[in-house]
């Protein structure tokens, strides 16, 4: 755990010098737009502690899979998000001496601040290079989000101490690796770089999957506040384009650099065009200049906060924890392309491949549907339907017929490309997770117009999957599902898993609930999708049925416990508390066989259930499991602790509810697991928003309508929290002992609090 983040409301800041923990803030101080991202790396020289990393959302590398042993149905590849074009760089020399931070003889005054408000990142800081001379670097930067295909910075350096020739060199360079490279190979070839002028252009193409990108930069330069013409000289290598200009510096005056630098790929744009597209979007952009990019970049972020913000009074570090996870999610997805996810680690580092997981349907879907518009939530919805096909045929490789839909555990384009036997193969819980988004989505939206356009087809697939994966015990009289891992990791090839069973019947049901809802609704639809899919209605819906009331549900009846799988009782119960400190993370300390074989839990699993599906359950159900698994769950997903905070706030657990909130909270801020330099976690960032809103707050959506039953936590004064619900935009605030919330349009709103029915009239506030 580290602690030098400085707690402020609004800004992630490092004040002061950490070269130790550069990777860290690298990660921390991440920017993106939804198409673009980059890590808080620095634009001059820097030999230090680093790790570059710049990403073009959509745009990866199959890299082929490396095992031991290769099994018949492995996928061929782990994709992974490319580290692209660094676009950022600005060298620098004074006389013949490069400016670089971890060659420096001393740094202070050293700044580096995330402005979560505006989405820009400022640096600060004094130099003293070797030779004794002295200079203040400036710079500010942002991805745009007003053209989400673009970033640009502004960066100053003055002489303190000195009059001397300084060498400017801005560049591209796309002549760059992803650390986690399987084989060591660089993923880009080279295809075209030209620099003249003030400009430079790199296309590269992906080796295997032949993306191309071009990037392209311009930059204008100022001397203390004034436009200046320089005499470049272009320097253009295989990948890199760059200008390079001297001029003669004097003590206390100020040169400013303004770089704008455009991403295109061509997923967006012909390749033939590529080149032209980048010069052209490149004019646009430097036409705009800075100050207005600027002023567009704070307005669009006002305009997100203003739907997704939480305000909490009286803990500055929960402020912090809580905006600088909704900062994350919102510049990670912007929902404007359906072909686009959120990777478990967004724009921040290449660990999880940038690919999609079930992360984005059981933990982030619920954050979009309430603070941005459907469509947002839509999309993700969308990615999976546009994968039905893959789904499909990714079942078929592992011997499903008729349509049955296996979705991946990972992926990119469709394809699984997990290359790990137990996940890829067992972890099909993920089907189920895909299934119950969709449903999340019409119970919060009314929306049932995309079960007919799309979701029935995926809700099918995924039912037919279950209905051939179970098979008939004569011993126990049910259907079982053998060979599985649930969402805890720390298990491998159960049988009966409680989660995957209880989930898979739900799908049917599901499945069979949406066959209703098509045929009294919209009966051409039904026709017209049960003809594509060639439903054998009385077969299937007959089977459907009798596998979902015949799931083997493995229940201990003298302790009344929901098992999390068969037997998990014979293993020797020991609880976290009983665990030497020394010994955890497990997953660190302990060999792979004594996990398995231990009573420990990764994270969620039988919770999860609970969590799905919560009205299923009574309330004593809900404590006696709560209190058994939370004994025995080590949180060693980052994804855990949410569903835990959920649930002990249900049961009125305040204390552990808010415990497990910090956990979650200030994961990455506090680097509390110790891993937040390969990148944040941001898909449980989600989980974080979810702690207060389902947590805190108690919201439910149960038909169609909003239940709340808002709890202030006694380390705050007050908080806060927006969400919109059927086009309304309503912001709660939770003071000690009263709620407030403020319906900000012309439509009456119904909800119901502490299970008390409220109207909110057009534009006022109900307090309670
Ligand atoms: C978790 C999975 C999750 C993945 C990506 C793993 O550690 O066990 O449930 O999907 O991380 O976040």
């Amino acid at each position: 755990m580290k602690n030098y983040i400085k707690h402020d409301p609004w800004s992630v800041i490092e004040e002061g010098w950490h070269p130790e923990e550069n990777k860290i803030t690298e990660s921390l101080m991440s920017l993106g737009n939804g198409r673009m991202g980059q890590r808080g790396n620095f634009e001059e020289q820097f030999s230090g502690n680093t790790l570059l990393g710049n990403y073009v959302a959509g745009v990866y590398y199959p890299d082929k899979t490396r095992v031991g042993w290769w099994k018949n149905g492995y996928p061929e590849y782990f994709a992974k998000v490319l580290n692209a074009c660094h676009w950022i760089g600005i060298h620098i020399k004074i006389g013949e001496e490069e400016v670089d931070l971890n060659q420096a003889k001393s740094i202070t005054e050293f700044r580096r601040v995330l402005n979560m408000q505006d989405g820009t990142l400022f640096r600060t800081c004094h130099v003293t290079l070797k030779s004794g001379k002295q200079l203040k670097l400036e710079s500010l930067r942002f991805c745009s989000m007003a053209d989400d295909e673009s970033g640009a910075i502004k960066y100053s350096i003055t002489p303190l101490n000195f009059d001397e020739i300084i060498r400017f060199t801005v560049f591209i360079d796309a002549d760059v690796k992803n650390e986690d490279s399987n084989y060591d190979e660089k993923f880009w070839d080279g295809i075209h770089q030209e620099a003249q002028g003030n400009s430079g252009f790199v296309t590269v193409s992906t080796k295997k999957t032949e993306f191309q990108v071009c990037t392209g930069f311009d930059f204008v330069f100022h001397q203390n506040g004034e436009e200046t013409k320089v005499e470049v000289e272009p320097v253009v290598k295989e990948k890199y384009a760059g200008l390079l200009f001297n001029f003669d510096a004097k003590r206390n005056n100020t040169y400013t650099l303004y770089k704008y630098a455009v991403n295109l790929s061509s997923l967006n744009y012909k390749k033939e065009n590529l080149l032209n597209e980048t010069k052209k979007y490149l004019k646009t952009i430097s036409g705009k200049g800075f100050s207005l990019m600027l002023r567009e970049q704070q307005q669009l972020w006002a305009q997100k906060w203003s739907t997704s913000d939480i305000t909490i009074e009286g803990d500055i570090s929960a402020q912090q924890g809580i905006r600088f996870n909704i900062f994350q999610l919102n510049q990670t997805y912007t929902g404007k392309d359906a072909r686009l996810n959120i990777g478990p680690k967004g724009f921040t580092g290449e660990k999880y491949g940038g690919s999609t997981y079930w992360d984005t349907e059981a933990y982030c879907i619920p954050f979009y549907l309430a603070t941005a518009p459907q469509k947002v939530a839509r999309q993700l919805l969308y990615y999976r339907y546009n994968q039905l096909d893959k789904a499909i045929e990714n079942a078929q490789k592992l011997g499903f017929i008729k349509g049955a839909a296996l979705y991946p555990m990972v992926t990119m384009n469709g394809e699984e490309c997990h290359n790990e036997w137990e996940i890829t193969f067992e972890e099909i819980h993920r089907n189920g997770a895909i299934a119950y988004a969709i449903y999340n989505y019409t119970q919060y939206t009314s929306d049932y117009s995309y079960l007919a356009e799309a979701g029935a087809e995926v809700v099918f697939g995924i039912a037919r999957f279950w209905a051939q994966r179970v098979n008939w015990s004569n011993e126990k009289n049910k259907y079982v599902m053998l060979g599985v891992t649930g969402p805890n990791e720390y298990e491998n090839n159960v049988n009966n898993n409680w989660y995957t069973n209880y989930l898979a019947a739900w799908c049917l049901n599901f499945g069979l609930e949406v066959i209703q809802y098509l045929k009294n609704n919209t009966p051409e639809d039904y026709l017209r999708i049960s003809k594509k899919i060639k439903l054998e209605e009385i077969s299937e819906t007959e089977q459907w049925q009798h596998i979902a009331s015949n799931m083997y549900l493995p229940f201990d009846a003298h302790s009344e416990l929901i098992l999390q799988q068969e037997g998990y009782l014979d293993k020797e119960q020991i609880l976290v508390k009983d665990l030497p400190e020394s010994q955890r993370p497990l997953n660190q300390k302990w060999s792979w066989d004594r996990i398995l074989r231990s009573c420990f839990i990764k994270q969620a699993d039988v919770l999860q259930g609970i969590y799905f599906f919560e009205e299923d359950f009574d309330l004593d159900t809900i404590e006696r499991n709560f209190r058994f698994y939370e004994e025995r769950t080590v949180h060693e997903s980052s994804l855990s602790p949410c569903v835990h905070s959920i649930l002990a706030a249900k049961i009125g657990d305040f204390n552990k509810a808010y415990e497990m909130y910090l956990r979650t909270s200030r994961l990455d801020l506090d680097d509390y697991n110790n891993d937040t330099e390969d990148g944040c976690h941001i898909t449980s960032m989600a989980g974080t928003w979810l702690s207060i809103v389902q947590g805190f707050a108690g919201m439910r959506i149960v038909n169609g309508k909003m239940h709340f039953s808002p709890h202030l936590p006694s380390q705050w004064q007050q908080y806060s929290f927006k969400i919109t619900f059927h086009d309304t935009l309503l912001t709660f605030t939770i003071h000690s002992g009263k709620t407030e919330i403020h319906n900000q349009s012309e439509k009456v709103i119904r909800l119901c609090i502490n299970q008390m029915d409220y109207e909110i009239q057009a534009n006022s506030t109900l307090l309670v």
